[in-house]
């Protein structure tokens, strides 16, 4: 067994051995930490009670892993590289010293706020530093950290407030990305109107622009941390302790609060980060995502630091000032390991060629995609131009409830294949499952995604929903994981994720609920039914496609479309508006009132000529209007 894999041969020992003995595999990893306690139980519970349980008795505060522990060694190293939404602000490096002393000094003010071990504190902030260093003072302490993506809407950053019952906010007086300007502070006094159990709010100064002031409950950042002590005992937590809540979109209803735990999420992130990337001590690691996602969490703050990397905390867009932005920051800090979405991939390559060969991009080692199937042209073009065919690419595939990655290349170590996620790290049981709920065995195969047995860093709960946990992931097979996901298996025995099998899309690699986007749009007062589905999208991967019955005739549909677009705005965020809207007389229901969306799919994507078997439907004659009809 390897802890460090350097070969094929080595993966495919450890492999083995993980499947020979599972349970070992993790003690022998999860040896590698600080424990105050060591664990009692490795791993109880199990999919069929869905109870799962890892290094349970252990006890262990997961700051003391990510940064306490490097002190001695490397804590002169750069932990973090700012890098700021404008080329020409102001930059600046921040050491493990620093950052240690950063978060004991905010870890401090949440105490001195108030906020104890369990309680939960929202985020919702700017790509900067101080994003983090919240995160990590609230793990310190023990509290539950949950970030919202600082796109999201106010109505979006109040429910998710409301349903984890958050006792703190912290977020900027704005923030700005690419030329646009959010004013955070503003959102979140909407959002507190509707948000009561709020009682501080911590602003961080970033725009320096006029905002509200409520005075008894909103503080400054850095009034707060001026006295504070930059020593801090981190609180004991018991390894199944809730480390973060995480809000993702889930096929109905409202977003999911996914729960991870801290031990398991340690073990996992550092685990995967370590394998996967295979960053060395002087390599410097760049993860494009905005820490609102899951991606964040594992790949920015977590995983990165368990194993003392140096990564780069990036405030901007890839096309602001230019579509060289990303290019000129991999010359800049000398990046080795790059790491980011398909949609960040295609929208760069509808560039001229001359912004990425402005830059010497000859420092790039390895090159990482992850958050929705990469298609072979972005593939190639990513290999070809920017890793200048010399940097493998690793396909992470993963989930916000898998904690960090499950199938993925290891990095000059795993062969690849464009469009591919490969094969699954050690530790890790993928299955594909036949439509009558058995095993699929052998090769050149396709079917829905599971995970047979659990791993660290699976997700413990749905917040304030066990029952929807066991029913989105557990109850469609019993004794399974189900991802949700398709997945083909190859004749090498290689997984190609084929995309979401639930009425999930990914857009521009975000996660977002149809049913959802439908709730926003029925809210218009002319809007009696919708019905929302993904469509090929050359960008984003997939578009939304969204077609509705009216109780009015609509005499300007393109001013609709704007009210429509605004309302998705500022129900859920922009990134959720839909691209097309369809006004229908009729939709495709069954006898029984099920939308065949498979019917509307295919006219989304102008696949009109094989719509399919249509006569279960209580109207066919309503799918002639819906080919012939036009989009928006
Ligand atoms: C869904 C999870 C995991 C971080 C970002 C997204 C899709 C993710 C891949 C990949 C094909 C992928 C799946 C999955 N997905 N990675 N490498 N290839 N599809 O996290 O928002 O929880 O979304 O993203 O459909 O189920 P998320």
């Amino acid at each position: 067994m390897w802890l460090n894999i350097k070969s094929f041969e080595e993966y495919q020992q450890t492999f083995r051995e993980s499947e020979k003995d599972r349970l070992r595999f993790w003690e022998h990893e999860a040896g590698t930490f600080y424990w105050r306690k060591r664990w009692e139980n490795t791993q109880s519970g199990s999919f069929e009670d869905a109870n799962i349980k890892w290094f349970e008795g252990g006890k262990l505060n997961i700051t003391e892993n990510a940064l306490d522990r490097h002190l001695n060694t490397i804590g002169n190293k750069t932990a973090f590289i700012f890098e700021p939404n404008h080329p020409d602000s102001f930059r600046r490096t921040i050491t493990y010293k620093q950052l240690h002393e950063d978060v004991c000094r905010f870890a401090n003010v949440l105490e001195s706020k108030g906020i104890k071990k369990g309680d939960r504190v929202v985020i919702y902030m700017a790509m900067t530093p101080e994003l983090v260093i919240s995160a990590l003072a609230c793990a310190r302490i023990g509290a539950v950290h949950s970030i919202v993506f600082a796109g999201f809407s106010a109505q979006a950053l109040s429910e998710r407030i409301n349903d984890c019952d958050a006792k703190m906010l912290i977020t900027n007086d704005g923030l700005r990305r690419g030329d646009k300007h959010v004013p955070l502070k503003d959102i979140s006094d909407e959002a507190l109107e509707s948000s009561p159990s709020v009682e501080s709010v911590i602003v961080c100064q970033r725009t320096n622009r006029d905002i509200d002031w409520k005075e008894g409950r909103d503080e400054w950042w850095h009034m707060l941390i001026r006295n504070a002590s930059k020593d801090h005992e981190a609180v004991e937590m018991d390894a199944e302790d809730p480390l973060f809540i995480l809000y993702t979109s889930g096929s109905t209803g409202k977003p999911k609060g996914v729960v991870h735990t801290c031990g398991g999420y340690m073990v996992y992130t550092s685990y995967s980060f370590r394998q996967v990337f295979q960053v060395g001590a002087d390599d410097v690691y760049w993860c494009t995502a905005d820490a609102g996602w899951i991606t964040g969490h594992s790949y920015i703050i977590y995983g990165p630091l368990f194993n003392g990397a140096t990564g780069i905390i990036f405030e901007g867009t890839p096309t602001y000032p230019d579509a060289g932005r990303l290019w000129e920051v991999v010359e800049k800090y000398k990046v080795t390991h790059f790491y980011t979405a398909p949609t960040a991939i295609r929208a760069l390559m509808s560039y001229d060629l001359d912004y990425v060969k402005k830059y010497d991009l000859s420092s790039l080692k390895v090159l990482g995609t992850v958050g929705e199937p990469i298609n072979e042209e972005a593939w190639h073009w990513y290999h070809d131009h920017i890793g200048g065919g010399k940097c493998p690419i690793v396909d992470t595939w993963w989930q916000t409830e898998t904690g960090g990655i499950m199938i993925s290349p290891m990095a000059g170590i795993t062969p690849t294949k464009p469009g591919y996620a490969t094969l699954p790290l050690p530790g890790v049981f993928p299955t594909l499952m036949d439509e009558n709920g058995d095993e699929i065995e052998g090769n050149a195969v396709e079917g829905n995604l599971c995970i047979k047995h659990p791993w660290p860093g699976i997700a413990r709960t749905v917040y304030g929903d066990h029952d929807r946990y066991i029913q989105t992931y557990l109850s469609t097979y019993e004794g399974y994981y189900f991802t949700g996901d398709g997945c083909k298996r190859d004749e090498d025995g290689y997984y190609r994720i084929t995309g979401r099998v639930d009425d999930v899309l990914n857009v521009s690699g975000h996660r977002l609920g149809t049913a959802e986007i439908e709730n926003a749009l029925d809210e218009h007062p002319k809007v009696v039914e919708t019905a929302v589905v993904g469509y090929p999208h050359d960008v984003k991967g997939q578009g939304v496609y969204a077609f509705m019955i009216c109780d009015e005739e609509i005499k300007d549909p393109e001013e609709f479309k704007k009210e429509l677009l605004n309302l998705v705005t500022k129900i859920i965020s922009p990134i959720a508006k839909p691209d097309k809207i369809q006004i229908v007389s009729g939709l495709p229901k069954t006898r029984s009132g099920k939308i065949m969306r498979r019917i509307l799919r295919k006219v989304a994507a102008e696949d009109l000529d094989n719509l399919g078997d249509t006569s279960t439907l209580l109207d066919p004659s309503v799918v002639e209007d819906i080919k012939n009809g036009k989009a928006y």
